[in-house]
C-alpha cells in the first residue's frame, strides 16, 4: 500500500471565534496561533473592533492586548456579522451585559435565521432586545445590569448556551443552561483553561462569576468539520489512504467519524496530545465499501455541520440511509435538509426530505448536474466531494462561497485528487 496522503486542513472554526473573543474579554496579553482565516472569523474580528478591541489584522498568528469586557466601548456603527450565526450569538451575550446599545446586521441569509432563541434568555437575564424583522436580523441590543438565570433551551445549540454563559462572565452573575442533549462544549473547556469555575452535569452547565479573566495563549488545532470532507473523500475512492493531521477531536464534534465507521469506513483515529483543554490527533481513512446508516436525534448534535456531507456520503453507499432527528438543518445557512435534497435529485440520485431529516438511497450510476448552494459553504464542500468521483459531473454554482470556513477548499480538493488519480 502506498504511503498515506497528508492534508492539512485549516484551524477550527469554533475554536478561533471563541479565542479571538476570549482574548478581547480577558486582562492582558492573549496570543493565539493557526487561527482560521476565513470569512466568518473575520466578521468576529470586524465586531470586536467595532466595539474598541484591538485586533490586528487576522494573519496564522496574532496578540491581542485586552483590558476586559468593561474596557468595551458603544459602536459607532452597527455590528456586521456577515454570514456568521456563532458571530451574532455569542456576541449578542456579550452586548446583553455591557451598558450600551448595538445593532447586529448580516447578509441575506444570516438575517432569516432564528434570533429569538438566544433573545430569550437575555431578555429574561435583563437586557433590552428589539428584533426588527420577525425572528431575524436585525437585531437591537441595549444591555445593562444583568440577573442570574437558569435557562431551559429547547434546542441543543452550543451557540445559544454560549451565549448565556458570556452574558454571565460579562454581567458577572451566575447562569446555569440546561440543554436536551450536549451542544459542542468548546466554550466551556476555554472558559475553564482561563481559570473560571464551570461545572457541568449531564447536559446541565453552570458558570459561577469571575473576577479578571486571565489572557489566553493557544494554538488552534484544525477544523474536523473542514477533515471530514477528505476523510469521506478517501472512503469513496481507489487511491487513498489519506491523513489529516493535528484535529481537534472534542467528542461534541466527531460524531461524522463514528457514523462513517458503522458503514463501513475504514478510519483510524490517533491521539496526539491536548492543546488548550481540546484533544487533538491524526484521522486517517481509505477507501471503503460503505452501507447506508440511520442517524437518530441523539446523535445529530456530534455531527450537525457534517449531515450534508453524510447525506452525500450516503449516495455512494448500499443501501437507504436515513438521518432524522435534525430539524435544526432547516435553519443552517440554508435550509440543508431541502437544499441537499434538492441537489442531490439535480443530479440524478434518489433522495426524499422529512420533516426533521432526509432519506438517500445509494447507487453506482454516475452523478451529473449543477449544485444551486444558495450561498452555503457546507453545501458547496460536500457535493465537491462528490463531484470529485471519478465518473460524476458535478458544477457548483458558487464555489466562491467556501470562503465563509475553508477558503483554500478547491485547491487543497484539486491536489487530493491529481494524486489519487497518479496512484
Ligand atoms: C457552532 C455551533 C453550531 C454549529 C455552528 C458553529 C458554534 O450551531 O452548527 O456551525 O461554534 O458554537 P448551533 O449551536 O446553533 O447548533
Amino acid at each position: 500500500m502506498s504511503a498515506p496522503l497528508e492534508v492539512c486542513v485549516p484551524g477550527d472554526k469554533s475554536l478561533s471565534h471563541r479565542a479571538l473573543i476570549f482574548s478581547a474579554l480577558a486582562t492582558g496579553r492573549s496570543r493565539v496561533r493557526d487561527v482560521l482565516q476565513s470569512a466568518d472569523v473575520h466578521s468576529t474580528a470586524g465586531v470586536l473592533r467595532a466595539l474598541g478591541v484591538p485586533v490586528p489584522p487576522l494573519t496564522g498568528d496574532f496578540t491581542i492586548d485586552a483590558r476586559g469586557a468593561r474596557a468595551l466601548r458603544a459602536p459607532s456603527t452597527d455590528l456586521d456579522c456577515g454570514n456568521s450565526g456563532t458571530t451574532t450569538r455569542l456576541m449578542a451575550g456579550i452586548a446583553a451585559g455591557c451598558d450600551f446599545r448595538s445593532r447586529f446586521i448580516g447578509d441575506a441569509s444570516l438575517s432569516k435565521r432564528p434570533m429569538r432563541r438566544v433573545a430569550r434568555p437575555l431578555v429574561a437575564m435583563g437586557a433590552r432586545i428589539e428584533l426588527e424583522s420577525d425572528d431575524g436580523l436585525p437585531m437591537v441590543i441595549e444591555g445593562g445590569a444583568l440577573q442570574s438565570i437558569a435557562w431551559s433551551s429547547e434546542t441543543a445549540s452550543a451557540q445559544i448556551k454560549s451565549a448565556i454563559l458570556l452574558a454571565g462572565l460579562v454581567g458577572g452573575v451566575p447562569v446555569e443552561v440546561t440543554e436536551p442533549s450536549r451542544s459542542r462544549d468548546h466554550t466551556e473547556r476555554m472558559l475553564r483553561a482561563l481559570g473560571a469555575r464551570v461545572t457541568i452535569e449531564g447536559t446541565r452547565v453552570r458558570l459561577e462569576p469571575l473576577g479578571a479573566l486571565a489572557p489566553l495563549d493557544v494554538r488552534v488545532p484544525a477544523d474536523p468539520s473542514s477533515a471530514a470532507f477528505f476523510i469521506a473523500l478517501a472512503t469513496l475512492v481507489h487511491g487513498a489512504p489519506l491523513r489529516v493531521p493535528n484535529v481537534c477531536l472534542n467528542p461534541t464534534r466527531t460524531g461524522f467519524f463514528d457514523v462513517l465507521r458503522t458503514m463501513g469506513g475504514a478510519v483510524e483515529i490517533e491521539q496526539g496530545p491536548e492543546q488548550g483543554g481540546e484533544p487533538t490527533g491524526t484521522i486517517q481513512a481509505s477507501y471503503s465499501q460503505l452501507r447506508a446508516v440511520s442517524v437518530s436525534e441523539a446523535q445529530v448534535p456530534s455531527m450537525i455541520d457534517e449531515l450534508p456531507l453524510l447525506a452525500c456520503v450516503g449516495a455512494r453507499a448500499r443501501g437507504t440511509t436515513e438521518i432524522r432527528g435534525a430539524a435544526e438543518l432547516r435553519v443552517k445557512e440554508s435550509d440543508r435538509i431541502a437544499t441537499v435534497v434538492s441537489n442531490l435529485r439535480a443530479i440524478g440520485a434518489s433522495a426524499d426530505e422529512l420533516p426533521d431529516g432526509l432519506v438517500v438511497t445509494g447507487s453506482a450510476t454516475p452523478l451529473r448536474g449543477r449544485v444551486i448552494t444558495h450561498g452555503d459553504h457546507r453545501i458547496a464542500m460536500a457535493f465537491g466531494v462528490l463531484g470529485a468521483l471519478p465518473g460524476n459531473d458535478i458544477q457548483v454554482d458558487d464555489p466562491a462561497c467556501v470562503a465563509v470556513s475553508y477558503p483554500g477548499f478547491w485547491d487543497d480538493l484539486a491536489r487530493v485528487t491529481r494524486t489519487f488519480a497518479a496512484r
